[in-house]
């Protein structure tokens, strides 16, 4: 990797046995719900990538100890609540570490001022400003509810609250909420989204109701409930998965196992997407770890086809629509992605920059308002260059690209990597990957 960049060119088969980096989406809720919880919390796992370290970072701001033990060992010990920060909450690039952090923080009488990277001081806030304020908080901020912002929590009472978007991040601030709330706090989601809050929850001893009705849940929160530090086993991110999985699929000769993946079914989309497109992919070993469903994933080198993607499955694959676009490169003809208009808020838009990236590597690709459509022909010419602006996941899914395209691929910004998977780059090169 040169500060200038990091290029990936086509090799040899990739073959080998690793083991995914510790889910985003569990590490953040583990150190925030052991920072309100009352005791020690032990974590086993926790993701160390930028995102993460930056909300540990945040719970010590609010008067939690978070100490690391070891690698991925760490302990956090709650004081039951949060006090009053005494600086700035700089989240990073974290959309889900800010965003959960200050739907935890709004349930105190305290006053808390958060910012980002510029990608995150880009994206919108108000998606959870709005139900926050209906429970009584409030805040200044920029225009368009953009960070930085000041949130002026407590006193609070339980809101009965529909999604409007398919958010697991906007239920969970609303959740985390309303355990500080008066009343019982509801959230309505017409499309379900990743659970892990409300596991998550049960696991510090709340009760936690979700009824489901058709492809949609109802959870109920009871007011008055008080958490007690857990142990925590986070399982293997299958975001993260994902690439070398795919890296495996697309190479000729590959074979590749990842050990200890989260197989949750609302995050497990990209995986029955990949098999309906004819992939070689076998789960085994799948067991319950901390409550959750866990299986190592073996990818061997597949004839792809294009398929439509169900709109309704990409709640459950949202962060994986660029790697999938990969594979339906190399796929056999189109493979339509509808729905998808949430990728235009992640950490960068991605339907636009996966459009721009693939077209530069010969890619057929049309993007629309909500939806891209990739033509694949079976192989990818590549020989680009591709501005990531600082996302992580365009750049692992490009590179992806670079190990399987006729030509190599280059990706600015590398370093952004780390915000979610810190080892990437030695895990794909001990794969056989010829990624510098
Ligand atoms: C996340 C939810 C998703 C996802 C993000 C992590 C979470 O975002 O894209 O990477 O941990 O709750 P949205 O809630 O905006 O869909």
């Amino acid at each position: 990797m040169t500060a200038a960049g990091l290029t990936a060119r086509r090799g040899g088969p990739l073959r080998g046995v690793v083991h995914a980096p510790g889910d985003k989406s569990i590490s953040h809720r583990a150190l925030i719900l052991g920072a309100l919880a009352s005791g020690v919390t032990e974590i086993e796992g926790l993701l160390e990538g930028d995102d993460v370290l930056r909300t540990a970072e945040a719970m010590r701001a609010f008067g939690a100890t978070a100490e690391r033990l070891g690698e991925g060992r760490w302990r956090v010990t709650g004081q039951g609540g949060f006090t009053e920060p005494a600086d700035v909450i700089d989240c990073g690039n974290a959309g889900t570490g800010v965003r959960l952090i200050m739907g935890a923080a709004a349930g105190f009488d305290l006053a808390a001022a958060f910012t980002g990277d510029a990608s995150l001081r880009g994206r919108p806030m108000n998606r959870i400003l709005k139900p926050l304020g209906q429970m009584g908080a409030t805040w200044v901020c920029r225009s368009g509810g953009r960070l930085p912002l000041a949130l002026k929590g407590g006193g609070l009472h339980a809101i009965a609250y529909r999604l409007p978007e398919p958010s697991a991040q906007v239920k969970s601030a609303v959740l985390l909420a309303g355990l500080h709330a008066a009343g019982e706090t509801v959230v309505i989601e017409p499309e379900a989204t990743r659970d892990h809050t409300e596991r998550m929850l049960r696991a510090f001893g709340a009760v936690v109701d979700v009824v489901e009705s058709g492809s949609g849940r109802t959870i109920r929160l009871a007011p008055g409930q008080k958490l007690t530090g857990a142990k925590i086993a986070v399982p293997g991110d299958p975001s993260s998965a994902a690439f070398p999985l795919v890296a495996a699929l697309v190479t000729p000769g590959s074979q590749v196992t990842v050990e200890g993946v989260l197989l949750n079914p609302l995050r497990a989309g990209l995986f029955a997407t990949l098999i309906e497109m004819g992939a070689d992919l076998a789960y085994a070993n799948l067991r319950d770890a901390g409550g959750e469903p866990v299986g190592d994933v073996t990818a061997r080198f597949s004839s792809l086809r294009g398929v439509d993607v169900p709109p309704e499955r990409a709640p459950s694959m949202i962060d994986e629509y660029p790697i999938l676009a990969v594979a339906a490169a190399f796929a056999e003809g189109p493979t339509r992605m509808r729905g998808i208009g949430e990728m235009r808020v992640k950490e960068s838009d991605r339907i636009a920059l996966m459009a721009v990236g693939l077209a530069a590597c010969g890619v057929g690709v049309e993007e629309e308002p909500e939806g891209m459509i990739v033509t694949g022909a079976g192989q990818v010419a590549g020989g680009a260059r591709v501005a990531t602006h600082g996302d992580h996941r365009i750049a692992m899914s490009h590179l992806v690209m670079g190990l399987a395209s006729q030509d190599a691929v280059s990706v600015d910004e590398p370093g952004m990597i780390a915000t979610s998977f810190p080892g990437f780059v030695d895990l794909m090169r001990g794969l056989g990957g010829d990624l510098g």
